[in-house]
């Protein structure tokens, strides 16, 4: 399709489109973003054509996730060029709402998912996952989404999504799609783009030193010593900070000392003051 996707600013126009699929029986695939789209987003978009009838992506940069007003106001916004770069895809509407449609006046309901927003990235992003849960159920409820597609580049987000919509009785399938990178390794993000050409050239040791240990632990190594030379190798290519670095279960994130079950490991690290973020299965043979 080379037409624009139409944008949809209110829940009113929204819902209009959405009753009107729904009578037709057609399945709705939503694909949640920030916007800033890139390779990584346009496969979520690909896996949602495949698997509904109507696919809506939402664009909304989420006031509520940002635990640091510095990086929400330096988050990039760029709705011209994302909705052109849909154009080649099947999408039927870009809900891109107004603050107050998603937080009206007197807004004092959060989300809370227990247990899996707590380490990893929710020890050092306090109330962020907080803030993911609660708009997602939000989009869930106006998109009236039957299927919604998120990366495993956030792998905490998406077990936590899942958890959410599964403990709230939501009707819709969470699906998870494969991370999407760079030719080097480096995971598509919408941040990549504060990199400094040098920091540009460093952040691949992120995936490098996951990868690499991810390989010795399956062969059998110590998983704590693995751990120690992944973080040693970062350190030196020049990442200043190392925020974590863990394996934990695949399913629920439970911290491990062997590879017992699947397992993931994960890791955020600062380049230059950007934090990158990434992760890899680590599945036992
Ligand atoms: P955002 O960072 O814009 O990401 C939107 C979706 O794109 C997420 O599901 C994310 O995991 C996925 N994504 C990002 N980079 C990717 C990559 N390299 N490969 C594959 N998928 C990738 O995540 C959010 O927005 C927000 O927290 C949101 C869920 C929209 C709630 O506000």
């Amino acid at each position: 399709m080379s037409r624009r996707p139409p944008i949809v600013r209110t829940r009113a126009e929204l819902r209009a489109l959405t009753g009107a699929w729904q009578r037709a029986g057609e399945r709705i695939g939503v694909v949640p973003t920030m916007g800033a789209l890139h390779q990584g987003h346009l496969s979520l978009v690909e896996a949602a054509e495949a698997a509904a009838d109507r696919v809506i992506v939402t664009i909304f940069v989420n006031p509520k996730q940002f635990n640091n007003p510095d990086d929400l106001a330096k988050y990039p916004r760029t709705e011209e060029t994302d909705a052109r770069m849909l154009k080649r895809h099947k999408v039927d509407a870009i809900y891109a709402p107004a603050p107050d449609q998603i937080y009206p006046a007197g807004f004092a309901t959060t989300v809370s998912v227990a247990g899996l927003s707590e380490g990893l990235c929710g020890a050092h992003r306090p109330g962020h996952f907080d803030g993911v849960a609660t708009v997602c159920a939000k989009l869930f409820a106006q998109t009236c989404a039957d299927a919604a597609f998120f990366g495993e580049k956030d792998y905490q987000q998406l077990q936590i999504v899942k958890r959410m919509a599964r403990d709230l009785d939501i009707p819709v399938e969470i699906v998870g799609c494969p991370t999407v990178r760079e030719a080097d390794g480096l995971a598509l993000s919408s941040r990549n783009v504060r990199l400094s050409p040098e920091a540009r050239l460093v952040a691949p040791a992120l995936h490098a030193a996951l990868h690499r240990a991810a390989v010795r632990i399956v062969a059998g190594a110590e998983v704590g010593p693995a751990l120690e030379s992944a973080k040693a190798e970062i350190d030196d290519a020049a990442f200043s900070e190392i925020e974590y670095l863990e394996l934990r279960s695949a399913a629920g994130l439970e911290p491990m000392a062997r590879l017992d079950r699947p397992a993931r490991l994960l890791a955020a690290a600062w380049v230059d003051g950007v934090r990158l973020i990434d992760n890899l299965p680590v599945t036992p043979l």
